[in-house]
């Protein structure tokens, strides 16, 4: 039976998983990976790290498998990121990764380009690759003249993989220099940054080969050179691996990052607000998203602030009740939806000699969630209402904030049987569908382990809790 393998380049870790055709996890290894915040809203971190842990995640399920029956390699990886390489393929300086937001005046002087909003259907975000470029081309003007190549995170592995320079249309949709419209570069606004197709990797499908595995490092790891997918950006590749490609159907990712996903037949874009409207991985396909900057990321600073774990965090929270007055804003290094705010930072309000660590995890799960039903209503002023929608990432363990989400939300949270595999398993399909020809029809949503619904008693106390966040970023914003 053939196998694929799916590699996912996540923020804080690069992991890799062994499939067959009957979707048995046959291996699977993860490697950390860190980022460094040199100065505020400054997020970066080195590719060649990147290149360290795809070696010893491939040797490790080579270790557990023979990978004799390997037919297929899919990529996932973080968006946005500004990977920049001279003409010998190797990064001429650290990442810019996507919650990086230095460029906001850059972003801000595009934007007001009309014709970056009108051909790329999105706001140019901070977090998006072209003002990162335009940051380098200002402050190191020796690194922006000796670029050869700009590649998004996931397209530098596949160079150092396969040895070409090639992206794929979710990931490139991210970058404000394509049209996801027409899915291609577009010339207009590459010129505008003063670059021009030449800086750019070549553009396939998702569920298209860019290439093969160098033999040299097949021979090295003992694996096939088999066809590498186009791939996916890292949530249209979760949506492949949770069946999300069809017009309604959704997902909600509690990652470093918070996702709310909708998949969509047609291109929708309103650049007038601050949704997300990029390509699908699959021909002919599109999606819409609300981004969180700061999700499960918020839990994590709270967890280095009281030296408690996440896990115990959350875990004594009991049964869902009513928020609390404690009030948690996790714009920690800004915000994307609704508010596009690069220099908005986090808040806690309310705070008495009650609040300990337990009641400050509590408002940092509510906040979160508040931050989730801006994006819900981002995106039904688009048209697209979402009705229920998969959980999935590492946060989707805590059951009591699917509780909390549900409730602020005011739909259901499926919860799949196996849902730690998200983008990796996109990944791995995308593989297959490169190596096989199949199409989307094997993008089959998971098996459902449980659903958290809204609590109806609480709807009201969270739609309250909700306005009071509102107000709280209108009267903060500017202090
Ligand atoms: C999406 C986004 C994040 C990253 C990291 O626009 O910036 O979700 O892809 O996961």
């Amino acid at each position: 039976m053939s196998t694929y393998i799916g590699l996912d380049l996540g923020t804080s870790s690069l992991k890799a998983i062994l499939i067959d055709e009957e979707e048995t996890i046959l291996a699977e290894h993860s490697v950390p990976l860190t980022v460094s915040r040199p100065h505020s809203g400054w997020s970066e971190t080195n590719p060649k790290d990147w290149e360290a842990a795809c070696a010893e995640a491939i040797r490790a399920i080579r270790a557990e498998n023979d990978c004799a029956d390997l037919a297929g390699i899919g990529l996932s990886g973080h968006m946005h990121g500004a990977t920049l390489v001279g003409k010998d393929g190797q990064p001429l300086r650290p990442c810019m990764m996507w919650n990086d937001t230095r460029s906001a005046a850059e972003a801000a002087e595009m934007d007001a380009n009309p014709k970056f909003r009108q051909i790329s259907g999105n706001i140019v975000f901070p977090g998006f690759t072209a003002p990162k470029v335009d940051w380098v081309r200002r402050n190191e003007p020796e690194i922006f003249e000796r670029i050869d190549k700009i590649l998004l995170p996931k397209d530098y592995l596949r160079l150092w993989l396969t040895g070409g320079a090639v992206s794929e249309m979710s990931d490139a949709a991210g970058t404000s220099w394509l049209n996801p419209g027409t899915r291609d570069w577009s010339d207009d606004l590459l010129a505008a940054c003063h670059l021009s197709r030449d800086h750019m990797p070549a553009l396939v499908e998702g569920s298209a080969a860019s290439g093969s595995l160098r033999g040299t490092l097949a021979q090295e790891w003992g694996i096939p050179a088999v066809p590498v997918a186009g791939g996916a950006g890292d949530n249209a590749a979760a949506a492949i691996g949770a069946g999300v490609v069809r017009d309604g159907q959704a997902f909600l990712s509690l990652g470093t990052s918070g996702v709310l996903f909708a998949a969509n037949d047609a291109y929708r874009p309103d650049p007038d607000t601050a949704v997300h409207t990029f390509c699908h991985a699959v021909p002919g396909t599109w999606h819409q998203m609300g981004v969180i900057l700061a999700a499960a990321d918020a839990l994590e600073w709270l967890s280095r602030l009281t030296g408690k774990g996440a896990g115990e965090l959350t875990g004594n929270l009991g049964d869902l009740r009513a928020p609390g007055r404690t009030l948690f804003l996790p714009y920690l290094g800004g915000e994307r939806t609704p508010h596009n705010d690069a220099r908005i930072r986090g808040q806690f309000l309310h705070l008495d000699h009650a609040t300990d660590a337990t009641e400050a995890a509590r408002a940092v799960l509510e906040g979160v969630a508040y931050a989730f039903a801006d994006s819900r209503d981002a995106l039904a002023a688009t048209g697209t209402t979402i009705s229920r929608a998969l959980a999935l990432g590492g946060g989707a363990r805590s059951a009591y904030w699917l509780d909390v989400l549900a409730t602020a939300l005011g739909f259901p949270l499926d919860v799949p049987q196996s849902g730690e595999f998200g983008a990796a398993l996109g990944a791995a399909r995308l593989g297959r569908m490169a190596a096989t020809g199949e199409g989307a029809e094997i993008a089959v949503q998971p098996p459902v382990a449980r659903t958290h619904d809204p609590n109806p008693a609480l709807g009201e106390a969270f739609t309250t809790g909700h306005a009071r966040y509102r107000a709280a970023y209108t009267a903060l914003k500017d202090l």
